[in-house]
Protein backbone atom coordinates (compact mmCIF):
# COMPACT_ATOMS: atom_id res chain seq x y z
CA UNK A 1 0.00 0.00 0.00
CA UNK A 2 1.41 3.48 -0.63
CA UNK A 3 -0.72 6.72 0.82
CA UNK A 4 1.34 9.30 -1.49
CA UNK A 5 -0.74 10.52 -4.27
CA UNK A 6 -0.07 10.32 -8.18
CA UNK A 7 0.94 13.69 -9.88
CA UNK A 8 -0.46 14.10 -13.40
CA UNK A 9 0.63 17.13 -15.61
CA UNK A 10 -0.51 19.05 -19.25
CA UNK A 11 0.39 22.60 -20.58
CA UNK A 12 -3.36 23.10 -19.63
CA UNK A 13 -6.65 21.72 -18.95
CA UNK A 14 -6.03 18.81 -21.54
CA UNK A 15 -5.12 16.27 -18.48
CA UNK A 16 -8.08 16.55 -17.19
CA UNK A 17 -9.56 14.20 -19.41
CA UNK A 18 -6.70 11.55 -18.05
CA UNK A 19 -8.20 12.62 -14.46
CA UNK A 20 -11.30 12.31 -15.01
CA UNK A 21 -10.48 8.44 -16.17
CA UNK A 22 -8.67 7.84 -13.35
CA UNK A 23 -11.15 9.04 -10.61
CA UNK A 24 -13.48 6.67 -12.14
CA UNK A 25 -10.56 3.87 -12.50
CA UNK A 26 -9.46 4.58 -9.23
CA UNK A 27 -12.04 6.61 -7.11
CA UNK A 28 -9.94 6.04 -3.96
CA UNK A 29 -6.55 8.05 -4.99
CA UNK A 30 -5.61 11.37 -4.21
CA UNK A 31 -4.60 13.71 -7.45
CA UNK A 32 -2.29 16.23 -7.64
CA UNK A 33 -2.98 17.74 -11.41
CA UNK A 34 -0.33 21.09 -12.35
CA UNK A 35 -1.43 22.64 -15.63
CA UNK A 36 1.16 24.68 -17.00
CA UNK A 37 -0.99 27.56 -18.11
CA UNK A 38 1.79 30.19 -18.14
CA UNK A 39 3.16 28.16 -20.90
CA UNK A 40 0.55 26.63 -22.75
CA UNK A 41 0.30 25.83 -25.52
CA UNK A 42 3.15 22.83 -25.73
CA UNK A 43 2.15 21.82 -29.24
CA UNK A 44 3.36 24.38 -30.79
CA UNK A 45 7.37 24.05 -29.35
CA UNK A 46 10.73 22.40 -30.33
CA UNK A 47 11.55 19.54 -28.71
CA UNK A 48 14.51 21.03 -26.99
CA UNK A 49 11.74 23.56 -25.13
CA UNK A 50 9.57 20.65 -24.54
CA UNK A 51 12.67 18.55 -22.70
CA UNK A 52 12.56 21.58 -20.53
CA UNK A 53 9.12 22.61 -19.67
CA UNK A 54 8.53 18.39 -18.61
CA UNK A 55 11.72 18.02 -16.46
CA UNK A 56 10.62 21.27 -14.63
CA UNK A 57 6.66 20.11 -14.24
CA UNK A 58 8.43 16.55 -13.26
CA UNK A 59 10.51 18.25 -10.72
CA UNK A 60 7.38 20.37 -9.85
CA UNK A 61 5.31 16.86 -8.93
CA UNK A 62 8.20 15.22 -7.19
CA UNK A 63 8.80 17.73 -4.64
CA UNK A 64 5.06 17.28 -3.70
CA UNK A 65 5.72 13.77 -2.49
CA UNK A 66 3.93 11.63 -5.32
CA UNK A 67 4.59 8.37 -5.53
CA UNK A 68 3.85 8.12 -9.81
CA UNK A 69 3.58 10.84 -12.24
CA UNK A 70 1.10 10.86 -15.36
CA UNK A 71 2.54 13.34 -18.44
CA UNK A 72 -1.46 13.68 -19.72
CA UNK A 73 -0.03 15.30 -22.85
CA UNK A 74 0.67 13.71 -25.34
CA UNK A 75 2.98 16.84 -26.55
CA UNK A 76 4.95 16.64 -23.96
CA UNK A 77 4.64 12.40 -23.80
CA UNK A 78 7.18 12.75 -27.41
CA UNK A 79 10.35 13.59 -25.07
CA UNK A 80 9.67 11.05 -22.63
CA UNK A 81 12.93 9.04 -23.63
CA UNK A 82 15.06 11.86 -22.87
CA UNK A 83 13.72 12.24 -18.68
CA UNK A 84 16.14 10.48 -16.74
CA UNK A 85 14.25 7.68 -14.91
CA UNK A 86 13.92 7.99 -10.92
CA UNK A 87 13.20 4.46 -9.38
CA UNK A 88 11.43 6.02 -6.51
CA UNK A 89 9.02 7.87 -9.21
CA UNK A 90 8.20 6.24 -12.08
CA UNK A 91 6.83 8.43 -14.85
CA UNK A 92 4.39 7.55 -17.97
CA UNK A 93 3.37 9.17 -20.72
CA UNK A 94 0.17 8.53 -23.02
CA UNK A 95 1.42 7.48 -26.87
CA UNK A 96 2.05 4.01 -25.92
CA UNK A 97 -1.22 3.61 -24.50
CA UNK A 98 -3.19 5.25 -27.02
CA UNK A 99 -1.39 3.44 -29.92
CA UNK A 100 -2.22 0.21 -27.94
CA UNK A 101 -5.58 0.65 -28.04
CA UNK A 102 -5.68 1.66 -31.56
CA UNK A 103 -4.12 -0.53 -32.90
CA UNK A 104 -6.71 -3.02 -30.80
CA UNK A 105 -9.57 -1.20 -31.86
CA UNK A 106 -8.99 -1.28 -35.81
CA UNK A 107 -10.74 -3.06 -37.88
CA UNK A 108 -9.94 -2.22 -41.37
CA UNK A 109 -6.38 -0.69 -40.12
CA UNK A 110 -6.85 2.51 -40.65
CA UNK A 111 -5.86 4.37 -38.12
CA UNK A 112 -6.49 8.43 -38.23
CA UNK A 113 -4.62 10.70 -35.91
CA UNK A 114 -5.10 13.98 -34.61
CA UNK A 115 -2.56 16.11 -32.32
CA UNK A 116 -0.45 19.06 -31.87
CA UNK A 117 1.88 20.14 -34.37
CA UNK A 118 4.65 19.08 -32.59
CA UNK A 119 3.18 15.70 -31.81
CA UNK A 120 2.88 15.16 -35.55
CA UNK A 121 6.44 15.99 -36.19
CA UNK A 122 7.87 13.75 -34.10
CA UNK A 123 6.15 10.96 -36.21
CA UNK A 124 5.75 8.87 -33.05
CA UNK A 125 2.59 7.32 -33.16
CA UNK A 126 3.14 6.45 -36.33
CA UNK A 127 6.59 4.79 -35.61
CA UNK A 128 4.41 2.84 -32.20
CA UNK A 129 1.68 1.76 -34.47
CA UNK A 130 4.01 0.25 -37.07
CA UNK A 131 5.93 -1.47 -34.79
CA UNK A 132 2.47 -2.90 -33.00
CA UNK A 133 1.20 -4.00 -36.77
CA UNK A 134 3.44 -3.20 -39.40
CA UNK A 135 0.42 -3.07 -42.16
CA UNK A 136 -1.93 -0.41 -40.74
CA UNK A 137 -1.70 3.18 -42.04
CA UNK A 138 -2.18 6.10 -40.46
CA UNK A 139 -3.42 9.11 -41.89
CA UNK A 140 -2.09 11.86 -39.61
CA UNK A 141 -3.05 15.79 -39.14
CA UNK A 142 -1.62 18.47 -36.90
CA UNK A 143 -5.05 20.82 -35.55
CA UNK A 144 -3.23 23.69 -34.17
CA UNK A 145 -6.70 25.45 -33.30
CA UNK A 146 -8.49 23.27 -30.89
CA UNK A 147 -6.23 24.05 -28.09
CA UNK A 148 -6.34 27.66 -27.91
CA UNK A 149 -9.96 27.37 -28.31
CA UNK A 150 -10.70 24.85 -25.96
CA UNK A 151 -8.76 26.50 -23.51
CA UNK A 152 -10.86 29.94 -24.57
CA UNK A 153 -13.68 27.81 -23.05
CA UNK A 154 -14.72 27.14 -26.58
CA UNK A 155 -15.86 23.56 -26.01
CA UNK A 156 -19.92 23.26 -25.84
CA UNK A 157 -21.72 21.94 -29.59
CA UNK A 158 -23.76 24.46 -31.42
CA UNK A 159 -19.84 26.21 -30.94
CA UNK A 160 -20.18 27.74 -34.65
CA UNK A 161 -16.43 28.65 -34.88
CA UNK A 162 -15.72 25.83 -33.13
CA UNK A 163 -17.71 23.24 -35.39
CA UNK A 164 -16.41 24.94 -38.58
CA UNK A 165 -12.58 24.49 -37.39
CA UNK A 166 -12.69 20.65 -36.37
CA UNK A 167 -15.16 19.74 -39.92
CA UNK A 168 -12.32 21.68 -42.16
CA UNK A 169 -9.94 19.31 -39.65
CA UNK A 170 -11.78 16.09 -39.91
CA UNK A 171 -13.68 15.89 -42.63
CA UNK A 172 -10.69 14.61 -45.41
CA UNK A 173 -9.39 12.49 -42.76
CA UNK A 174 -12.85 10.93 -42.62
CA UNK A 175 -13.22 10.48 -45.91
CA UNK A 176 -9.92 8.63 -45.88
CA UNK A 177 -11.96 5.72 -44.74
CA UNK A 178 -11.34 5.30 -40.97
CA UNK A 179 -12.48 3.40 -38.64
CA UNK A 180 -10.87 4.70 -35.34
CA UNK A 181 -9.37 8.05 -34.78
CA UNK A 182 -6.93 8.63 -32.00
CA UNK A 183 -7.52 12.24 -29.94
CA UNK A 184 -4.08 12.24 -29.93
CA UNK A 185 -3.88 15.75 -27.48
CA UNK A 186 -5.88 15.05 -24.15
CA UNK A 187 -7.36 18.91 -24.67
CA UNK A 188 -9.37 16.88 -27.49
CA UNK A 189 -11.77 14.61 -25.59
CA UNK A 190 -13.31 17.65 -23.89
CA UNK A 191 -14.77 18.72 -27.53
CA UNK A 192 -15.36 14.37 -28.33
CA UNK A 193 -19.18 15.25 -29.20
CA UNK A 194 -18.67 17.53 -31.58
CA UNK A 195 -15.55 15.52 -32.94
CA UNK A 196 -18.10 12.58 -33.25
CA UNK A 197 -20.39 14.28 -34.88
CA UNK A 198 -17.90 15.00 -37.72
CA UNK A 199 -16.49 11.36 -37.67
CA UNK A 200 -19.58 9.66 -37.20
CA UNK A 201 -21.01 6.25 -34.99
CA UNK A 202 -18.72 4.09 -36.68
CA UNK A 203 -15.38 5.67 -35.89
CA UNK A 204 -14.56 4.38 -32.39
CA UNK A 205 -12.34 7.84 -31.07
CA UNK A 206 -10.00 6.81 -28.89
CA UNK A 207 -8.81 9.06 -25.68
CA UNK A 208 -5.40 8.88 -25.08
CA UNK A 209 -5.56 10.23 -21.62
CA UNK A 210 -8.47 7.60 -20.58
CA UNK A 211 -6.06 4.97 -22.71
CA UNK A 212 -2.78 5.84 -20.08
CA UNK A 213 -5.09 6.17 -17.14
CA UNK A 214 -6.20 2.36 -17.47
CA UNK A 215 -2.26 1.55 -17.53
CA UNK A 216 -1.47 3.78 -14.60
CA UNK A 217 -4.10 1.96 -12.49
CA UNK A 218 -2.87 -1.51 -13.86
CA UNK A 219 0.98 -0.66 -12.69
CA UNK A 220 0.02 0.70 -9.27
CA UNK A 221 -2.40 -3.22 -8.58
CA UNK A 222 1.21 -4.76 -10.10
CA UNK A 223 3.50 -2.64 -7.46
CA UNK A 224 0.91 -2.96 -4.64
CA UNK A 225 0.91 0.70 -4.48
CA UNK A 226 -2.78 1.56 -4.29
CA UNK A 227 -3.80 3.79 -1.63
CA UNK A 228 -6.07 2.72 1.19
CA UNK A 229 -8.39 4.67 -0.05
CA UNK A 230 -9.41 6.99 2.97
CA UNK A 231 -8.24 10.92 1.10
CA UNK A 232 -9.57 10.36 -2.07
CA UNK A 233 -9.79 13.39 -4.31
CA UNK A 234 -7.76 16.27 -6.70
CA UNK A 235 -5.61 19.43 -5.69
CA UNK A 236 -5.22 21.52 -8.42
CA UNK A 237 -1.75 23.67 -9.35
CA UNK A 238 -1.22 26.03 -12.22
CA UNK A 239 1.08 28.93 -13.34
CA UNK A 240 -1.30 31.56 -14.51
CA UNK A 241 -5.21 32.69 -14.04
CA UNK A 242 -5.82 30.03 -11.87
CA UNK A 243 -9.28 31.61 -12.17
CA UNK A 244 -9.92 30.71 -16.44
CA UNK A 245 -8.40 27.27 -15.50
CA UNK A 246 -10.87 26.46 -12.65
CA UNK A 247 -14.11 27.99 -14.48
CA UNK A 248 -13.32 25.64 -17.53
CA UNK A 249 -11.92 22.52 -15.74
CA UNK A 250 -15.02 22.73 -13.69
CA UNK A 251 -17.25 22.83 -16.87
CA UNK A 252 -15.48 20.00 -17.93
CA UNK A 253 -15.06 17.90 -14.75
CA UNK A 254 -18.67 18.68 -13.61
CA UNK A 255 -17.54 19.44 -9.83
CA UNK A 256 -16.64 23.17 -8.86
CA UNK A 257 -12.33 23.38 -8.64
CA UNK A 258 -12.00 26.80 -8.07
CA UNK A 259 -11.43 26.43 -4.22
CA UNK A 260 -9.16 23.91 -5.10
CA UNK A 261 -6.47 25.75 -7.82
CA UNK A 262 -3.45 26.88 -6.62
CA UNK A 263 -1.04 29.10 -8.78
CA UNK A 264 2.33 28.31 -8.42
CA UNK A 265 5.93 29.69 -9.62
CA UNK A 266 7.90 27.50 -11.62
CA UNK A 267 10.52 29.53 -13.35
CA UNK A 268 13.15 29.55 -10.01
CA UNK A 269 13.10 27.05 -7.75
CA UNK A 270 12.48 23.88 -10.47
CA UNK A 271 14.19 25.04 -13.57
CA UNK A 272 15.79 22.79 -15.19
CA UNK A 273 19.42 23.75 -16.34
N1 LIG B 1 -2.77 18.57 -24.13
C1 LIG B 1 -1.50 18.56 -24.75
C2 LIG B 1 -1.27 17.40 -25.64
O1 LIG B 1 -1.79 16.37 -25.30
C3 LIG B 1 -0.84 19.82 -25.13
C4 LIG B 1 -1.58 20.80 -25.93
C5 LIG B 1 -0.78 22.05 -26.07
O2 LIG B 1 -0.39 22.62 -25.06
O3 LIG B 1 -0.50 22.44 -27.21
O4 LIG B 1 -0.57 17.44 -26.61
Amino acid sequence: MDNRPIGVFDSGLGGLTAVKELIRVLPGERILYFGDTGRVPYGTRSRETLIRYTREDIAFLSSMGVKRILIACGTASTVLDAIDPDPRVPVSGVLYAASRKAAAATKNGRIGLIATASSIRSGLYEKIIASLAPDFSVVSRATPLLVPLIEAGRIRRGDVVLETVVREYLAPIRDEGVDVLILGCTHYPIIRDVIGSVMGDEVTLIDAGAAAAEEVKNALTADGALSDGRDPGVSFYVTDFPEGFAAVGSMFLGSEIAGRTEKIDISEKYASH
